[in-house]
């Protein structure tokens, strides 16, 4: 492909190829206008890095900072694993509201206490035990604002389950497309603050320190708080990032459909920027408030990205994809810009999907000032104690740059 960003990225970076952002110039510390030079996730968060060395279920459970719950624990935790307690489902199993004791973590009255969400493995589920260590591995070794925090699991004869802290606004899935009174559709400033929390939370696992690939970026594993911060869970697909020059991992394709890159789903080469792929389709989702994939839509609009490219390479159209809900609470510069931030997220050419530090940098230019945290803990975009926006500017040229727009049989979600 011509004509993208990244282009520009590499010449100035490194000779690295697809996945610049475990490029040699990360490895060597040299500075460059990519990645997270402008954000940096790892002020705000108490970091112990990921151990890539392969580790055995022993060292993984031993090391990890979490709790070892009995069965019984979470049983009584959460009255039985009552049905009417159920936060939501997933492919692994069911989750349940419990509460614990904040000092012992031992069952607490319901009520009282500290609130926490039990996922339990659906025992006949396709998923199962090394989903669960993954989540494990991953969450009990990472530490950040945008990630949910795992406070535990159980690992008893069969039973396979995972603690984590509860999230009280649920799943963006459920904000974004369940009707209802609970469920009020999502305001633009909202929308813009949930995507920003996920792109620092997939940029801190891009990061150098963290260097995993989330491999299951959806809005159903997008969680949010009380104050809509999102956080990321379901580590179950979650994957160590390539090692030495290499600039993929190979993997069986797993994933879902609507959000996986395509050139994944081709090869099985799973770099970073497949999860920046995964993140333009929810951009889009939350931008259309349309499912990825929705069958009811009338055909031709089953797959929300093959819809919307063609609206979204062109600045007089792009309106015609924002959700009706908005009523007229947007301003379309920002919708232009996230628009294009979008469009450059879903590029079929890997290397010209921006960074997710870069996504980050974009996505604070279009925050409600209310929902920004202050400058000296805002991180990205900024530069630290003054909390001027550095790099704007060549961002802003960045992200004006026409993309060619890739011929949708060119997509393997066609073949
Ligand atoms: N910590 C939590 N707090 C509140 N709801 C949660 C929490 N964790 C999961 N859920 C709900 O359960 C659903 C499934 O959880 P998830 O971890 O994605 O499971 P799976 O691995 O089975 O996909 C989520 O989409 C969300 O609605
Ligand atoms: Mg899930």
């Amino acid at each position: 492909m011509g004509n993208c960003f990244v282009v520009k990225i590499k010449a100035e970076n490194s000779t690295d190829s697809a996945n610049s952002t475990w490029g040699a110039s990360s490895r060597n510390g040299s500075k460059s206008t990519t990645e997270y030079s402008n954000s940096n996730p790892s002020k705000a968060m108490s970091l112990s890095s990921v151990s890539h060395t392969p580790r055995s279920e022993g060292e993984i459970l031993l090391s990890s900072n979490v709790h070892s719950f009995t069965f019984n624990d979470l049983k009584t935790a959460t009255r039985n694993f009552r049905p009417d307690s159920v936060l939501g489902e997933g492919g692994f199993g069911s989750v349940f509201k419990g509460w614990i004791e904040e000092q012992t973590l031992s069952a607490a009255k319901p009520g009282t206490g500290t609130v926490i969400a039990v996922k339990k493995l659906n025992q006949d589920g396709w998923q199962g035990h090394r989903e669960w260590l993954a989540e494990v591995n991953y969450l009990g070794q990472l530490s950040h604002p945008n990630l949910v925090k795992l406070i535990g699991y159980c690992l008893e004869d069969e039973q396979r389950l995972l603690v984590y802290e509860f999230m009280p606004r649920g799943s963006l899935e459920n904000h974004l497309f369940r009707r209802g009174s609970y469920f009020q559709p999502l305001s633009w400033s909202l929308r813009m603050k949930v995507a920003l929390g996920a792109a620092k939370g997939l940029a801190f696992l891009h990061s150098d320190k963290a260097r995993v690939i989330y491999r299951d970026f959806k809005t159903s594993n997008v969680l949010l708080d009380s104050d809509y911060n999102a956080k990321l869970s379901d580590f179950g697909l979650a994957k160590d990032g390539p090692t030495g020059d290499k600039s993929h991992v190979s993997t069986r394709v797993m994933g879902t459909y609507g959000y996986a890159a395509p050139e994944y789903l081709a090869t099985g080469h799973l770099t970073a920027r497949s999860d920046v792929y995964s993140f333009g389709v929810v951009l889009l989702e939350l931008l259309s408030g349309r499912r990825a994939i929705d069958k009811n839509r009338p055909s031709g609009e089953h797959n929300l990205v093959e819809w919307a490219r063609p609206y979204l390479t062109n600045k007089r159209r792009v309106f015609r994809i924002l959700d009706s809900r908005f009523g007229s609470q947007y301003s379309l510069t920002g919708a232009h810009k996230v628009a294009n931030l979008a469009l450059q997220c879903l590029s079929m050419d890997a290397r010209c999907r921006p960074s997710m530090g870069q996504i980050v940098s974009v996505l604070e230019q279009v925050q409600d000032p209310k929902d920004l945290p202050k400058p000296a803990s805002t991180g990205a975009g900024t530069n630290g104690k003054s909390g001027k926006k550095v790099k704007s500017r060549s961002l802003e040229a960045i992200m004006s740059v026409k993309v060619e727009y890739p011929k949708p049989s060119a997509s393997p979600l066609y073949a």
